[in-house]
């Protein structure tokens, strides 16, 4: 049986760079309270009339393919990884492969908000591993800021969400890139963190204009505290238990790439682990929370920076809406 690795990674992030004391301007925050509570100092945003899910995902791809010396063709299948696709349906999977040009193969997208990108991987992996295909484009894209209620109302979590996407392109390999992916979901904790409409269960007369502008619409409702104290949980059990599946330990881990929730989470989850600075990758500070395109952002960051090189052992981890949570360990 083959194995599957990250023969290259890309990312794309929109050019208009929003501030903090941007923010400040649309609503009652600061600059003081966001870095604070998150680290976080600016984001991207679209521009409505040239960014879309699949074209920044275009871009992403196209960076990685170059990086790898590869061609669009040699793309096999898409797994695309995201909650903010360009349309309710049909799916981003088939958006991104139409602009790429490679009608006919198959795309397929995931719906696991911030731990996306790992689910992504995962079933990519499998695939790899039982010979269905030797190369698969992994894609984590968002556009959340379209949607962001950026009133003193939506202050909550406007300032947290930015934009971008990020891919890796998984190929078969004689020896093991990646090691384990372990996933993780308990629905129970769903409306902790969701966006109810468009649902499809609530009676017809629920969908008339005025409520719709009144705006459970796209409304991004979180119990931020509870999301936070769960996320700390579950981040660092899921790490662990890649560690003891692959009978690692924490100091073998080169790099861990944690989705940019909130820098005070991985703060915790390194402080808890005993993990030093160069052990740990973080960018929020720069892009905000991009749900499915964090990790791949990260990685594809971290990895032009040079904070990855063979024979590295990488960890991803991710926590989020669902609540889902996930791991992933690399041998680089
Ligand atoms: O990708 C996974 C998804 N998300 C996460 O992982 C998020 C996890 N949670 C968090 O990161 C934090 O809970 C937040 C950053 C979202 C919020 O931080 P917090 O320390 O939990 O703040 P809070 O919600 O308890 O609110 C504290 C105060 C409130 O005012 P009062 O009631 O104390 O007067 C809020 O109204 O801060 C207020 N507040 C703000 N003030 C200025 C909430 N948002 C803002 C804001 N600017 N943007």
């Amino acid at each position: 049986m083959p194995y599957s690795k990250i023969a290259a990674l890309g990312h794309y992030v929109p050019e208009q760079v929003v501030t903090n004391a941007y923010l400040s301007t649309l609503m009652d925050t600061s600059d003081e309270w966001i870095t604070e509570r998150t680290g976080i100092k600016e984001r991207r945003w679209i521009d409505p009339a040239k960014d879309t899910v699949a074209n920044m995902s275009a871009k992403a791809t196209r960076m990685a393919l170059e990086r790898a010396g590869l061609k669009e063709k040699d793309i096999e299948f898409i797994v695309f990884a995201t909650i903010t696709p360009d349309y309710f349906f049909p799916g981003s999977g088939v958006l991104l492969q139409r602009e790429l040009g490679l009608e006919g193969i198959g795309a397929l997208d995931i719906r696991n908000a911030c731990s996306g990108f790992i689910y992504a991987l995962s079933v990519a992996d499998q695939y790899i591993k039982t010979g269905m295909y030797k190369t698969i484009l992994v894609v984590g894209a968002e556009i959340q800021s379209t949607a962001l209620d950026v009133t003193t109302r939506g202050r909550n979590t406007a300032v947290i969400f930015g934009d971008g996407a990020g891919v890796a392109i998984l190929q078969a390999a004689d020896k093991p890139g990646i090691l384990s992916t372990h996933l993780h979901a308990d629905g129970r904790f769903a409306e902790e963190l969701y966006v109810r409409d468009p649902g499809s269960s609530r009676p017809r007369e629920e969908r008339q204009p005025e409520q719709i502008l009144d705006t459970t619409h796209y409304k991004v409702v979180m119990n931020g505290n509870q999301v936070f104290k769960h996320a700390v949980t579950r981040f660092t059990e899921a790490i662990e238990e890649a560690l003891q599946a692959n009978n690692l330990r924490k100091d073998d881990i080169s790099l861990l790439i944690p989705h940019q929730a909130n820098l005070r989470i991985s703060q915790f989850i390194q402080q808890k682990m005993e993990l030093s600075d160069s052990q740990v990758y973080n960018n929020i500070m720069r892009y905000g929370n991009t749900t499915a395109a964090s990790i791949p952002i990260a990685m594809s960051e971290a990895w032009a920076e040079g904070k990855i090189k063979e024979n590295d052992l990488i960890c991803l981890a991710a926590f989020g809406s669902g609540f889902t949570w996930a791991s992933a360990l690399l041998r680089w």
